[in-house]
Parts: C-alpha cells; structure tokens; sequence
C-alpha cells in the first residue's frame, strides 16, 4: 500500500468504526458483528503504526488507551471551572427565586432543573468537531491536561457531527456508572484490595492513570451539561442541550423545564426517591435559569453563578433488620461491632453489613438484634446505623450486651481514657493484630515487599515462618518453595523457584527504604506516613527516637499529646525494643539518609568487614560515605584502611596483612571521626 492509499483508508476506517461506536454507545444499536469490529480495528491498528504520520487524534485505537502520562501538563482554564452554591431546604431554593426575580424584574423567564451528576468535572475542547483537550477542574483556575485518558470513554465523541460551532468547549461530569464501580470493586476485593469508597472518588482516581489503558477498562461514563465558547448557537440552555445530542454528545435525558417552586420541589422530592434506582450517583439537583441571555444580567457572586444553584440531597436513608453483630478487631486492637443486616439496596449497592461504631453508640442507640433499623451512607465504603425503628421493636427483645473478652483471643478487653473503643492488648498473640501488622509491614507505602499478599503473610505464620517483621529478613529461599497458598481467587497454588526468589529479592530490597517509611511499617498507633515523616526528620535516628521522652515527642509539628504519648509507650515495649534490634542487624534503614555530613574521609578507600556494635553493615558502609570516604569490596592496594568488626572473616585478614593495609576497630573508627 502506498502513502495515498494508507492515508485514504485510515480516514476511511476511523470514520466507519466511529460511526459504529456511536451507534453502539450511543443509540444500543450494532452495525456489524463484535468480530467485523475488531477486524477492522485491528486493520486501522496495524496501518497507523506503519504510517503514524497518519493517524487521526479522533482514531478508535484511542479508546483503548496506549498512552502513559507519567504526569499530567497543568493548563489555564479558558473560561474558569465555577462551583455552584448549595441550598438544603425549599426554602432556601425560595431565597434564590426571590434573589433572581429582584434583579430581573417583570422579564420572563423559566427555570430548567436536572440532576447534580456525582463525578469528576471536566471541560472538553472541541476545534472543527475534533477533541483536541479534555482538563479537570484543578483549582477552577489551572487544570491537569488527561486528554489520553478521557479519549478511552466511549460516550465521549472524539469527532463531531452536524453543525457544530467551530472552537467550544463541552462541560460536564465524568462518572463512575454504578453497575462499572461495583465489578471494579469486586475485582479490588479479589486482589486483596481495600473496595473504593464511593465512584467520584474511584473516577477520580481512573482519570488519572498514567497508563490510559487501565483507564479504559474502568467502563467511565460522562453526563454533559453545559456549553461554552464564543458565539453559541441558541438562546436557551434547554435548546443548547438538543443541539449537543445531535452533534453526537451523550446528553443525559433527566433535564425539566419548570416555572414554578412547587415544580421545582415536585422535581426534588421525585428524583430523591428514585435516584436510587439511577445507573448512577447523584447528589443532588442543579436549576438553571433556561434563557442565556439572562446570565449576563444575573452575573457572579466571588465563586458562583447567580443564574444557578443547587439543591443537594440528604444521605439517602433505607430501613433494615439487624440480624446480629460481629466484632472485629483491628491491627491496633481496636474491637469494632459490625452489623449483619438483612441485605437491602442503598444507592448503587446491596448492602449486608453496616457499621455500628463502638459501644457507646450502640448503647445510646439501644440498638438491639432484631431491630429494624435505619442505615445510611457516609463517606466511607461501610454504611452506617444510624437510628432504630422503636415502633418495630419485638416484644421479646433484650438489650445488647457488649463482648468483655477479645473474640479472638480471649484477652479482657480495656478501654483507654477518653476513648470509646475498646481493645484487646494482646498486639502480640492475638492473630488478626498479628497479621494485619506484617501486612502493614510489608504494604507498598511502608516496605513495599510487594510479592508478599495477605494470604502469603497468613500463611507464612501459620507456619511459623515468620511470627513477626523481623523473621521476614531470616527466610531463605530454600524454606519457600513448595510452600502452598490458598490465593484470594481461592485457587491452590505452590509457591516454584522463581516465586521464591521474588519473594527473597523484594524483603532484600526492603533494606534500602528510607527510615521515615521504615518507622511508619513499624505500624506504631497514630503514625501514620505523614507522622512517621515528621519524626523521622526531627529525631533523624531511631535512638533518638526512642529515647525521647513525652514532652520531647510532643514537641515536634503536627504531633500532639496522643500520639506523642503512643510512640512513647511503643518504644517502652521489650518486645519492640528486640525486633528493632533485630530489623537494624538485618539491615534496614533506621536513621535519615543526610547527605555529606564532613569531609573528613574524602579520599579514604574501607573494605568493612564482620559485625559491628554500633552500626548495622550497610549502615557503617553510609556512615563512611557521608563523611566523603569510599566503601569497596574487595581488599587491593589501594585501599587505605579494613574496618574490622567482630568474626572477621580470616582470608580478609591475611589479604589485608599481606598486602599491608591498616585494619582498625569499630572504635578507632569512631576516634578517627571524633570532633565531627
Ligand atoms: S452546572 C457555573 N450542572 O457540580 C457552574 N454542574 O459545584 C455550572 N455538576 O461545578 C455548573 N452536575 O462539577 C452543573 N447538571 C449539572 C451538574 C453540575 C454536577 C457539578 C459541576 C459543578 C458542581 C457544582
């Protein structure tokens, strides 16, 4: 195929499949056969990276991303991202028509009321009917540039038809739809993953893949909404809405025209019974003054609109049975009441399990097994109880006595001053705070020894393996293999020679993270990343840490008295003082990597040999270099000293008396060092 021809057929194929998208995303109808489809995919695939000079940004091979973003380019806004103003009541949505009836007089004028998509903001340029730049809200002033990633939605056209206007640009809400967010968490589930909160967040998160691939397997979604540019065609917002229909835009279809309050309440209460039965989340819903012109007039307060507004909905609300209640206790020793519930639909999901909080909630509560009670969704992934339908209670029913023993270990629970919670202490025998403390451990944010899954960590205790983070650094390969684990997908699985040495290779890597997550894997109540880093850089080592006292700990920013008080009383645990002694001699990192401390070695040559007091190996070989000397492995004549510590090995010893070299102790070290 020669270059006129390629270029024919690129533009020809990419208009065709196109034209199938549309009609298969937008309008439920197939035109050819799934594999008609992806035969000529795959046609245009191959043809555009033969002659990439001509290939289309509005090519289907888009949607199945390719590109990585390792960051996204921060771009300005053409018209600022604007927020609306939030009212919760009628009477406030009242307070808004009188505002807007002051300014605008006897003019006529009606209101057009949608739903308040619950998604990720975006604006989406079009230059002669081609996407050319989708950026998210970002501040509302500066956005990030995730075109690639925008361009595997669907329902977003890449190309225009029909008569659209020349340079606009589309606004609108990228969603999570809930039947998409659900089997993305389910799949979250199975690869031991914490389920994401709610899908804003979730879509969020998609949108900002660097892999746009991964984005296009997440199934997005957009509701459009608004128009904006130079010279737009129509006068009111409801007409503008049409038009983008037929240039080829996804436009929800939930928009009403109303011209009164009690229309615009009817609107309200209707959408919030039913917005569960939505195919995705809304949180409220936005009233537009229709005519355009009128905008103007209206004008801005700082932030928003005067033309607009919305009214948001309250948590939405189900009544269900409480059939009983699990305790659960956490990484901290934290005992957590979970209620079965019988399973009921609340927005989006069918939930089970409902959060009951601690004891005093359920005391003041009265909640009671049998109950019918009400649940809602806060922000987290697990709703919550949050009343009790007295009028539903059994007869027989009796009041909830609280666990006085951990479920799990037997251990008498305690309750700390001014907590609600209460804990079992056991940390070191009771089964789920021992695992869930290696999986911290081990979790990418701390030592990221990513080939170690929970069910790994389960299984390596239940062997008695590892008992804790300290025995991670004794394993040896040889112990691995053929091990077998049940993974999360409950297939039975051994561990083979090269899974062992992944394992080896990543608990080896460990070694090099920095002291500040070392200090957060350490799972120390309160420390969090943020913490850990506050502490590693004032304190700077792990003595100095754990030497300090209350008031010291107290003193540092962003740590208060408590969880000053919790690093105090870790450090003042035998058994944490030992596994740290133990984690330093396996190598890890327990003080902050300072740069060049002194010169005082520059141009100095060590072999280190044997155990030191004082350092762990790699930690003497950092300690030279940050005061300019050079640590080698191998003993010649150019090395100025051997540091020796204990159990030197003998053939070192002979080589460095042979060739001459001064050997001196962990001590002269040290004296050689005196005055820095
Ligand atoms: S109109 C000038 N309509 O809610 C602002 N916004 O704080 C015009 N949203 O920024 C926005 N659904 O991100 C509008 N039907 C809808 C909406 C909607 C969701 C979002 C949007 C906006 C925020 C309001």
């Amino acid at each position: 195929m020669d270059d006129t021809q390629a270029k024919q057929r690129i533009a020809e194929l990419t208009a065709l499949l196109n034209r199938y998208n549309y009609e298969y995303y937008m309008n439920d109808t197939s035109l050819v056969s799934d594999f008609e489809f992806d035969k000529l995919l795959e046609e245009l695939a191959a043809l555009e990276k033969q002659f990439p000079q001509y290939a289309l940004p509005t090519s289907p091979t888009k949607r199945v991303g390719g590109e990585v973003n390792k960051s996204f380019q921060q771009v300005t806004h053409r018209y600022p991202m604007l927020s609306l103003g939030n009212t919760y009541s009628i009477e406030e949505i009242a307070d808004f028509d009188t505002r807007v009836r002051n300014i605008l007089g006897d003019r006529q004028f009606s209101y057009v009321c949608e739903l308040k998509y619950d998604g990720v903001a975006i604006g989406l340029t079009y230059k002669d009917g081609v996407l050319t730049q989708a950026v998210t809200r970002g501040n509302g002033v500066l956005g990030d540039d995730i075109t690639d990633n925008v361009r595997t939605i669907r329902t977003i056209p890449l190309q225009l038809h029909g008569d659209y206007p020349a340079d606009f640009e589309m606004r609108g809400e990228i969603i999570f739809p809930w039947k998409a967010f659900n089997d993305f968490n389910e799949q979250r589930v199975a690869n031991g993953e914490e389920p994401m909160a709610n899908p804003r967040n979730a879509a969020s998160g998609s949108l900002k893949l660097q892999d746009s691939r991964e984005t296009a397997k997440r199934r997005l979604d957009c509701c459009l909404y608004f128009m904006m540019g130079e010279k737009l065609p129509a006068d009111t917002h409801l007409q503008r809405l049409e038009m983008a229909r037929q240039w080829g835009f996804k436009m929800p279809q939930y928009s009403k025209l109303c011209h009164t309050l009690d229309e615009i309440k009817a609107y309200i209460d209707y959408w919030d019974k039913k917005r569960s039965e939505l195919p995705f989340a809304t949180d409220g819903i936005v009233i537009k003054i229709n005519e355009i012109p009128l905008w103007d007039e209206l004008g801005m307060t700082a932030k928003s609109p005067r033309w607009a507004i919305a009214s948001k909905f309250e948590a939405e609300r189900v009544a269900t049975k409480l059939l009983s209640v699990d305790f659960q206790v956490g990484r901290t020793g934290v005992v957590t009441p979970v209620a079965n519930l019988a399973p009921v639909w609340l927005g989006g999901t069918t939930v089970k399990r409902a959060s009951l909080h601690n004891a005093d909630i359920i005391s003041q509560l009265d909640v009671r097994v049998g109950d019918t009670v009400f649940v809602e969704k806060g922000g987290e992934i697990i709703p919550k109880i949050v009343g009790v339908d007295l009028d539903k209670r059994p007869a027989d029913s009796q009041p909830f006595e609280y666990l006085t023993h951990c479920p799990e270990c037997g251990t008498p629970l305690v309750r700390k001053e001014g907590e609600a919670g209460f804990y079992c202490t056991n940390e070191n025998g009771c089964y789920p705070q021992i695992l869930a403390n290696l999986e911290l451990f081990v979790s990418r944010k701390a030592m990221n020894i990513d080939t170690l899954g929970s069910e790994r960590i389960a299984m390596l205790y239940d062997k008695k393996l590892v008992r804790n983070a300290a025995d991670l650094y004794d394993l040896r390969k040889e112990q691995l293999v053929g091990l077998e684990v049940i993974e999360n997908d409950k297939r039975k699985t051994s561990i083979q020679e090269k899974g062992a040495e992944n394992i080896i290779t990543a608990i080896e890597k460990s070694k090099q993270v920095p002291f500040e997550r070392v200090l957060y894997a350490l799972g120390i109540r309160y420390v969090g990343e943020v913490g850990a880093k506050k502490l590693a850089s004032h304190f700077k080592n792990i003595d100095a840490l754990s030497q300090a006292t209350v008031e010291e700990l107290a003193m540092v920013e962003d740590i208060g008295e408590v969880i000053a008080q919790s690093v105090y009383n870790w450090f003042n645990d035998l058994a944490h003082l030992e596994l740290i002694v133990r984690l330093k001699h396996a190598g890890l990192q327990f003080a902050v990597e300072e740069k060049q401390v002194s010169d005082t070695l520059n141009g100095l040559t060590f072999v280190v040999s044997g155990v030191f007091a004082n350092f762990s190996r790699d930690g003497i070989k950092q300690h030279i270099e940050q005061h300019g000397g050079k640590v080698v492995s191998s003993i010649s004549s150019k090395t100025s000293f051997v540091l020796a510590g204990e159990k030197m090995g003998p053939e070192k010893l002979k080589k460095a008396q042979n060739l001459g070299i001064k050997i001196i102790s962990e001590a002269e070290y040290l004296q050689m060092l005196d005055g820095q």
